[in-house]
């Protein structure tokens, strides 16, 4: 278990330091993303070693609903053409990680398209930008240094599956996981942002990833993702994204890949955060409107049920509701912007509907105006009497609130368990043994304790759940890059 009590900003060991990250206050690097906002949307499609085929779909921009971009989705003979070209990666483990710490210097120079494609095609706010692509570069040197420590001994060629909340970070991480251990990977990013994973291709390719080594696969989940998770010639599959889609990885795999390939999946939350009557209520407001509504709820960390002991409860959440008002809602790429779109039309309408259900409930507190063009959602307030309410992960800015009486602080834990999902949890409270007895009493993978509990960071902050929020091990963390390689004495796929 994680638990975390402060705020790493750079973190040295390894032989390498964080990413600085990009300074929105500084006038050079606000002209420098001034002038990507009408960058040359790039053109994407298959970029694979063998033949490439596919049909053209439209990419949206989700601040506008309008159409962004036209992209080939891989069909199955470019999947099956993708698989046959690829080949492990053969050059030394030091040759590997110059050229991923290569693609991490590419990545820097090249903030603002990034910014501006991850504004355009996923709703990304600068703020996420910023922390989106410090991630990445974070992923790529942080698996250089730990490939040069471990020399890890390749599986084979490794299928990476991605989600569209973090296009540029995950994306990269599973990617630079897999190569550091030598492996090839074939690609495949969600269907809503193909767009940043031909960028963050392409400047891999540049830095010297050869084009057989990497290959990048757009395209629908149930055909590219089915075919590539069910082809023998795959030694591995690196997924994020939802436990049931985990699911179905699971069983295609089971029934055609080695038995003993390995799925390495982070996958969805139901996340509580516990706020007790010692805790400073404007440090816990603050960090409990952050971990609810920044990237518009849109994390897999993000805060879902908040618990407040009753004694504070009513100032406490007019507190929230107060914090709430000060949100601005809209276009991502004005900096002022807090909380930017959801992902598409079919998320708007499905949270929508949920909220609707409350408010005919009478169970919602407070909700913001969005709007009215685009797939805006409006951060939302809505009671429950505890986390079993939830029946899902509603993937948005939804927050709900449930009270508790100090004797039942143990049912609280045991609900928060019960509900099978082990992602992260915060605590507010000004107990020492209270920290301790939360650690021992929750099943998460990471613990915030009197801090928001959103934007693990690399190397400092291992991510990662436990339960049906994933297998481990974490990202960023020293044995994530061990499930992408083999143990000494067994046999090659290659
Ligand atoms: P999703 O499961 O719908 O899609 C994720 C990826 O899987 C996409 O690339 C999709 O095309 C692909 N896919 C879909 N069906 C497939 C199939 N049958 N075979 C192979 N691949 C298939 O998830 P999403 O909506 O893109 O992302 C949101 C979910 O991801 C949330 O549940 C969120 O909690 C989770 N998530 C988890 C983490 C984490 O680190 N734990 C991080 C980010 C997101
Ligand atoms: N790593 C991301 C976070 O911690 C998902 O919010």
């Amino acid at each position: 278990r994680s638990v975390m009590l402060h705020h790493p900003s750079r973190i040295f060991g390894a032989g390498r330091i964080n990413s600085a990250g990009f300074d929105l206050t500084d006038e050079e690097t606000l002209a420098r993303i001034e002038a990507a906002r009408d960058v040359a949307i790039p053109d994407a499609g298959p970029l694979v070693a063998g033949e490439a085929s596919g049909q053209t779909v439209a990419v949206r921009n989700p601040a506008t609903g309008e159409d962004l971009a036209k992209v080939t989705e891989a069909d199955a003979a470019c999947v099956a053409s993708a698989i046959d070209a690829a080949r492990a990666w053969q050059a030394p483990v030091s040759e590997r990680a110059a050229i991923l710490r290569r693609v991490a210097d590419l990545y820097e120079e090249n903030f603002g398209p990034f910014f501006a494609v991850l504004a355009k095609e996923a709703g990304k706010s600068q703020l996420d930008a910023v922390g989106e692509l410090r991630e990445a570069v974070d992923f790529l040197r942080y698996y250089a240094a730990q490939a040069e420590e471990q020399d890890p001994i390749p599986r084979g060629i490794f299928a990476a599956i991605s989600p569209w909340n973090f296009p540029l970070a995950i994306f990269t991480g599973q990617i630079s996981a897999a190569l550091a251990a030598g492996n090839g990977v074939i690609a495949k990013p969600a269907e809503q942002t193909p767009l940043v994973a031909a960028i963050a291709v392409r400047l891999m390719h540049e830095a010297g990833v050869p084009r057989d080594v990497l290959q990048l696969l757009p395209g629908q989940g149930e055909t590219v993702g089915a075919a590539l998770t069910s082809n023998p010639k795959i030694a591995g599959v690196a997924f994020t994204g939802s436990t049931e889609t985990a699911k179905m990885i699971r069983r295609a795999m089971a029934e055609n890949l080695d038995p003993h390939a390995p799925l390495i999946a982070e996958t969805g939350g139901l996340n509580a955060m516990i706020v007790d009557s010692t805790a400073l209520p404007e440090q816990a407001t603050r960090d409990i409107i952050a971990s609810a509504f920044q990237s518009a709820g849109q994390r897999c960390s993000a805060l879902r049920c908040l618990y407040v002991q009753e004694d504070v409860a009513d100032g406490l959440i007019a507190m929230i509701k107060g914090a709430m008002d000060e949100l601005s809602l809209g276009d991502p790429w004005v900096l002022s912007t807090d909380v930017g779109p959801v992902i598409d039309a079919e998320a708007q309408a499905d949270i929508a509907e949920y909220i609707a259900k409350a408010e005919a409930e009478g169970r919602v507190l407070h909700k913001l105006d969005a709007p009215a063009q685009g797939h805006f959602i409006a951060p939302t307030l809505i009671k429950v009497s505890g986390i079993a309410d939830l029946e899902r992960e509603v993937f948005g800015p939804v927050l709900h609130v449930a009270t508790y009486r100090a004797e039942d602080i143990e049912k609280v834990y045991a609900a928060i368990n019960a509900t099978g999902y082990g992602l992260t949890a915060g605590l507010h409270s000004r107990i020492d043994s209270r920290v301790q007895e939360v650690s021992d009493a929750l099943h998460v993978g990471n613990l915030y304790v009197n801090r928001n509990q959103i934007g693990a960071v690399v190397g400092s902050q291992p991510f990662g759940g436990e339960g049906l929020s994933g297998t481990g091990p974490k990202a960023g963390g020293p044995l994530y890059l061990t499930r992408f390689a083999r143990a000494p004495d067994a046999p090659s796929k290659e």
